[in-house]
């Protein structure tokens, strides 16, 4: 199958070689007529949707949407507002399925590492884009780098981008350009040729357990810089989550670290001892020093998702 091209002709689009579903960008047809060619289209800007509990979001297309994981009963309402049937999650966390299904919305899990999308998960992607009936949010945490990858590629299978906008897209979406594999990924990706054998979607995916710590790490990093930096600080409850971060970095180091080398079992023992300092500094209510701490810690998720995961 050749992925479809959208060419806009005086504010009209046509769909030149595809079955997949008619798209027209609204704000093109007020494009002044020497702007309504392929790069007018290709320019034109992926407006940000935000609204409380849920971040970053873009509409991709008229059925596609991309954004921040929900969190609460407000982000499912929200998204229940704006019309969503199907939520894709290609978060390492688990899908919140009860609060989504008392919104009415279905959820497809299709986790993605943050150092490309795999073949099986193009597949998914591919298989959604056909299946998918009505609007679809896709969604990783924050909405800026695996959703955005995974919302560029499945608007590919559209047709309802292509190669140009969906790069640009990454790039208003705020995709890092760390993510190197996300990038690539997107700028190689061919749709799969018709016939191709396409995977089962699960309303919930299994994931490595290390994925799911970190999921759960990530949490915890960023209630206990919200808790430590409030004003006044939330010294008790910023505690309480730290010994939580702490814990999971203890355990998860115990429990699913046997894949991983000296190096990375010696960085996740330092990033316990920071905390345990961090500890320290919130006890002494040393603001300065929680906020140092706050950022070391900082810089080694970052130096070992380098390192190992990127
Ligand atoms: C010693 C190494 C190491 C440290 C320290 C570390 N991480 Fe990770 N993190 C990883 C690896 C490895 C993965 C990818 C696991 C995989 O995909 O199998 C990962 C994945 C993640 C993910 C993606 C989960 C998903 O949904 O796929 C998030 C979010 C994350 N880490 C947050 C953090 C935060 C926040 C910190 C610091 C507070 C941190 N990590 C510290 C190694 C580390």
């Amino acid at each position: 199958m050749i992925c479809a091209r959208v060419f806009v002709i005086i504010g009209l689009c046509f769909l030149v070689t595809s079955m997949e579903p008619a798209y027209c960008q609204s704000q093109n047809a007020d494009s002044p007529k020497e702007e309504t060619s392929e790069t007018a289209n290709s320019r034109a800007q992926f407006h940000s949707l935000s609204r409380p509990g849920l971040h970053n979001v873009f509409q991709i297309d008229d059925q596609v949407y991309s954004g921040s994981g929900p969190e609460g009963k407000q982000s499912f309402d929200a998204l229940k507002k704006m019309g969503i049937k199907t939520i894709i999650s290609v978060d390492g966390t688990q899908p919140n399925l009860k609060l989504a299904k008392a919104a009415g919305i279905k959820y497809i899990h299709i986790p993605i590492g943050y150092d490309g999308i795999s073949q099986d998960a193009s597949l998914s992607f591919l298989k959604a884009a056909k299946e998918v009936k009505g609007p679809v949010y896709i969604h990783c945490h924050h909405g800026r780098h695996r959703g955005p990858a995974a919302a560029a590629m499945v608007g590919l299978c559209r047709g309802s981008l292509d190669k140009q906008r969906a790069l640009l897209f990454l790039d208003q979406a705020g995709t890092s350009k760390d993510y190197a594999g996300l990038w690539r990924d997107i700028r190689q990706f061919q749709v799969p040729a018709a016939g191709t054998r396409l995977p089962e979607l699960l309303e919930s995916a299994r994931v490595q357990p290390m994925v799911t710590a970190m999921a759960h790490i990530s949490h915890y990093y960023e209630e206990l810089q919200k808790k430590s930096e409030s004003t006044p600080p939330g010294r008790q409850d910023a505690l309480r989550v730290s010994l939580l971060l702490r814990e999971e970095f203890h355990e998860s180091l115990r429990k699913h670290s046997d894949d991983y080398d000296d190096t990375f079992k010696t960085w996740m023992r330092e990033s316990e001892t920071e905390i345990k300092q961090l500890e320290a500094a919130l006890k002494q209510g040393n603001q300065n020093q929680v906020s140092a701490r706050l950022k070391q810690l900082k810089a080694q998720c970052k130096r070992c998702h380098k390192a190992y995961r990127n």
